[in-house]
């Protein structure tokens, strides 16, 4: 059964970034579920092979694509056989993400954060920033043809707050908020809209080093009282992913409330 039907997924192409696990692989798969072609990029070919598995269930139309999104040449490579195979793309999810993974007794607002060295801190900008801009001028072309496109970028409350991270995480993220609002406003006679999502804490692989106290602060001070899932973030990435859409350049919070206490 196809679900999301309302969302008008149905028969359209999407690209998620960082689909091999955590948000990416969870909004891959409610994509699948609504219909739509998926193509799923990442750098493990591995872990793009699982999710494509799981995808099938749903559509038998997905591409799994070992992609580095800072990579001018890998881009264009992975976005052209998305063009050669399923004709356009309509739905593009700038979803991939890195974090600095601690030592034992390092923390990332004590020890690390005046230690990354700067070709780890460029990274972080490579990925989160200069890899959405790769990415959204790859796949626009296509959107502009066709007159339709939705962008979602995934960034993070950190991006907006500031805090509990490293310096260049929490600015990478602020700028990929901001360039969301530039893309908007370029591309929106071209009915492409463009929307940010900034998560809280989530329970994927790249909370590996969070500890159960760590993880119960947060459930605390999260007034819809959990830590969110990977599926939390898919179903607000979804709703910005939509074809009947009246909304862009917009940065929504999805936290559980958190930042209110
Ligand atoms: N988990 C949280 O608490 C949290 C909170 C706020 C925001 N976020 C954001 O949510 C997004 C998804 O993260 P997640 O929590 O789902 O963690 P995750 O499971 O670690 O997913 C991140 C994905 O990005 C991929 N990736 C990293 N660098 C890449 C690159 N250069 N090119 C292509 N793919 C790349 C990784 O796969 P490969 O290594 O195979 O490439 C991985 O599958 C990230 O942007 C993250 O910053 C997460």
């Amino acid at each position: 059964m196809v679900q999301y039907k309302e969302y008008g997924f149905e028969g359209r192409t999407a690209i998620v970034t960082g689909a091999g696990s955590g948000i990416g692989e969870a909004t891959a798969i409610e994509l699948a579920k609504g219909g739509a072609r998926v193509a799923l990029l990442g750098r493990r070919a591995e872990k793009l092979e699982g999710v494509r598995q799981a995808c099938l269930k749903y559509t038998d139309q997905v591409l799994a694509l070992s992609t580095d999104v800072s990579s001018p040449e890998s881009v264009k490579k992975s976005v052209g056989t998305v063009l050669d195979t399923f004709g356009k793309v309509e739905i593009l999810i700038n979803n991939a993400g890195i974090e600095s993974r601690l030592k034992p007794g390092e923390t990332f607002f004590g020890t690390l954060f005046d230690k990354l060295d700067e070709e780890t801190y460029l990274s972080f900008f490579k990925v989160h920033d200069y890899g959405h801009y790769l990415m959204n001028l790859a796949v626009i072309p296509s959107m502009r043809e066709h007159h339709f496109g939705r962008i979602v970028n995934v960034t993070s409350v950190t991006g907006i707050h500031g805090n509990y991270s490293t310096p260049a995480y929490t600015a990478s993220k602020a700028g990929a908020i901001c360039q969301t609002k530039a893309f908007a406003m370029k591309y929106g006679k071209d009915n492409i809209a463009v929307n940010a999502v900034a998560p809280g804490m989530v329970d994927t692989p790249m909370k590996i080093d969070a500890t159960p106290r760590e993880y119960e602060i947060v459930k605390n001070k999260t007034p819809l009282d959990r830590v969110a899932s990977a599926l939390d973030i898919a179903r607000v990435i979804l709703f910005f992913a939509q074809e009947n859409l009246f909304v862009t350049g917009q940065c929504l919070t999805c936290d559980g409330g958190s930042d209110l206490a």
